[in-house]
């Protein structure tokens, strides 16, 4: 049996505005039903390597296949199979939701009956009904994402491109979108998402691939990116400064605090670094303890040498 083709497969990918290098040479490989999360910074060329994928951006060079059409040769077979919510708002703010929805339908040719259940589906699925009738430019942010959303799946696309789809939202709407992504993935639908957020490609991803300045300096699952970064640290209250600082004085590779009178004492994550850890502390000095273990802001900082940029709040990132 040959393996099945991927949904997306790109090798060697550059792209570059006059002598400026904005992708360096990537290489991945999304198969299909699953979800990819590239995880960067902003500037990193995020963007950029949707826009080639879904075929609004020539590439430079490289070999790029989605859905098993070639983006340069075979664009119209790209666009016949994919849905896109770009980062910024595909919706005409003077339609209402229910308009914007059928005009998305309309241009994938639904026949109508097809359209105006699609159109109630997404609605509903969306929690939009009540607004449905008011024009877009009404919507609260979180809504517009919604409606962006919904405006992509109407057309049941197999292959889906997400760009930022959760900046700007509240928790409870992020954690709505990441359980819309999961159900479309558990119906063999494939996601590729840009995030800025290392949470979001933990929760959601089969894979990331961390890029920076458009080179992708590390891919795998999450537990792998992990792994390669000993981040992990037991934190250690101390009742009283004498204490900690007694403390401090046995455990030579760890970080005090002195106003927070606690200590960070690096450690594996296993029992035995625990016991370690523990076996070297007096009972009555501690008030409490907390064992960390890395995180993908470890992993970014030590992949690419800076820390991932705070997000950016609601008010900067949807566009009115
Ligand atoms: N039309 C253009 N002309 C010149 N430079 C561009 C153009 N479009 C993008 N760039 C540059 O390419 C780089 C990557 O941009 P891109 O939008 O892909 O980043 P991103 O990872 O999506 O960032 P963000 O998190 O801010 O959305 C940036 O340095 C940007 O300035
Ligand atoms: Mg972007």
């Amino acid at each position: 049996m040959t393996a099945p083709t991927p949904a997306i497969e790109v090798a060697g990918l550059t792209k570059a505005y006059g002598d400026t290098t904005v992708l360096d040479g990537v290489d991945l490989t999304v198969p299909e039903g699953t979800v990819y999360a590239l995880l960067g910074p902003n500037g990193a060329g995020k963007t950029t390597i949707v826009n080639i994928l879904s075929t609004l951006l020539t590439p430079g060079d490289g070999e790029i296949r989605v859905a098993g059409f070639d983006v340069r040769r075979e664009p119209a077979g790209v666009r016949a199979a994919i849905g896109v919510t770009g980062q910024f708002s595909a919706i005409d703010e003077l339609l209402t939701g229910r308009e914007n929805l059928r005009l998305m339908a309309d241009l994938a040719h639904l026949d109508r009956a097809t359209t105006t259940d699609a159109v109630q589906a997404m609605l509903e699925r969306f929690e939009l009904l009540d607004a449905a009738d008011r024009r877009a430019q009404t919507y609260s942010g979180g809504m517009k994402r919604r409606l962006d959303l919904a405006m992509t799946l109407i057309v049941r696309p197999r292959l889906i491109f997400l760009d930022e789809p959760t900046t700007g939202l509240d928790p409870r709407s992020r954690r709505e979108l990441w359980a819309i992504v999961r159900e479309l993935v558990a119906d063999g639908v494939t996601v590729l998402l840009t995030t800025q957020y290392l949470d979001e490609a933990d929760h959601l991803a089969d894979k990331i691939g961390v890029l920076d300045g458009g080179r992708l300096v590390a891919e795998g699952t999450s537990a792998e990116l992990k792994r390669r970064v000993p981040g992990g640290h037991v934190s250690v209250q101390f009742t009283d400064p004498a204490r900690l600082a007694v403390a401090a004085a046995t455990y030579l590779d760890a970080t005090a605090d002195h106003d927070a009178l606690t200590l960070q004492v690096p450690s594996d994550g296993t029992v035995a670094g625990l016991r370690r850890v523990l076996d070297g502390l007096d009972d009555d000095g501690v008030a409490g303890l907390t064992v960390e273990t890395a995180d993908l802001d470890d992993v970014f900082l030590a992949l690419t040498g800076h820390a991932a940029e705070a997000p950016v709040s609601e008010a900067e990132e949807i566009p009115a």
